[in-house]
């Protein structure tokens, strides 16, 4: 028997590459060797984005185009849409009756995105229960693989803690998930911060190859390197954390001394990173053009990725009832 894999991600839109190689490539891997249900949190992103809606669907949209373009295939795995299962809907009331109101303040990414989401007000009872969802989430369908980054790490304590709880209070229902902890390659944007759709410093998986190679070619370097004949060092070189991902060993094998000793510019090393990202990401985005041209394949690939995801669900609620006695 495989084990069974949940993993959410909120849509926040199309996907860029570091997404791509932090997350989604993981995921794409795993379809092979686990039962795999990957869904879109679309109500998570209503605990932030509640008081204006109106991106959800296109993002959705965009995010569901990356997955099946960039590797994630329905008939090898479950893909499917949080709010068309109302189940974990469900499941997350039960559950909230049973978590007490301090596990969720004592959790530190609570505090955290309520100090970095300032302008918004995230006072409110749903986001304060983000973890509780993210629970039901996971154990409604009796998952014991959670593959999770980094900063996940605290929901997937209150998660296991929260299972623990309602065996011992109505009977041994849920399996206590683990964390398949994902390590990311790290991936900074054009400008050397943290990849992100709100820095507008990303390359998106959907980009052209023109855009591409334009934003490759605006990618910060080495500072040192103010002239051509200045010596770099690709270590501290912001575009050469893209270059190990990308650009071939025996390239890089030539490119790191010629880099230190001056005999290479960054405009033909970038040049080179470029050209490798556009034929790696070539056949991808090819086919997320095609699934582009079919505008009902989202939503019907969601319609069925959900019902069958509520065949597995209805089952796991219809033993929380009886545990219940309701
Ligand atoms: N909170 C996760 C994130 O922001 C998304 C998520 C929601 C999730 N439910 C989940 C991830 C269940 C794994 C399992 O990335
Ligand atoms: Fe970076 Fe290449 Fe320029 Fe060296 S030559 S600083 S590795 S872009």
């Amino acid at each position: 028997m495989k084990q069974r894999v949940v993993s959410g991600m909120r849509p926040t839109g199309k996907l860029h590459v570091g997404h791509y190689h932090g997350v989604l490539e993981n995921w794409v891997k795993m379809q092979d060797s686990f039962d795999c249900f990957f869904f879109v949190a679309d109500w998570h992103s209503l605990t932030t984005e509640y008081a204006d809606t109106s991106g959800i669907a296109q993002s959705i949209r965009e995010m569901v185009l990356d997955w099946v373009a960039f590797g994630l295939d329905p008939a090898k795995c479950v893909i499917f849409r949080q709010s068309l299962v109302p189940h974990h809907s469900e499941l997350n009331l039960i559950l909230s009756m049973v978590t007490p109101v301090s596990w969720l303040e004592r959790c530190p990414t609570y505090k955290e995105m309520q100090d970095n989401l300032e302008t918004k007000d995230l006072s409110t009872f749903g986001f304060l229960g983000y973890p509780v969802l993210m629970a039901a989430d996971i154990i409604l369908y009796k998952a014991t693989r959670v593959p999770v980054g980094q900063d996940q790490l605290p929901h997937l304590e209150i998660t296991r803690e929260i299972a623990r709880r309602f065996n011992h209070l109505y009977g041994e229902v849920f399996p206590e998930p683990e964390a398949l902890l994902t390590e990311t390659p790290k991936l900074p944007g054009l400008d050397g911060r943290k990849m992100s759709k709100s820095y507008n410093n990303s390359i998106y998986l959907s980009d052209t190859a023109e855009e591409t190679r334009k934003k490759v070619m605006s990618m910060m370097t080495d500072p040192a390197r103010i002239r051509r004949n200045d010596p770099g060092e690709p270590d501290v070189c912001v575009a050469f954390n893209l270059h190990r991902i990308y650009v071939p060993q025996e390239k890089l094998d030539m490119i790191i001394p010629a880099c230190r000793n001056a005999t290479i510019g960054c405009v033909e090393c970038k040049k080179i990173l470029a050209d490798c990202m556009i034929e790696r990401l070539a056949p991808f985005r090819a086919r997320r053009e095609e699934l582009v041209a079919n505008p009902g394949f989202v939503d019907q690939l969601l319609q069925e990725g959900s019902q069958r995801a509520s065949l597995i669900s209805d089952a796991v609620m219809t033993e929380v009832r009886t545990a219940l006695k309701f």
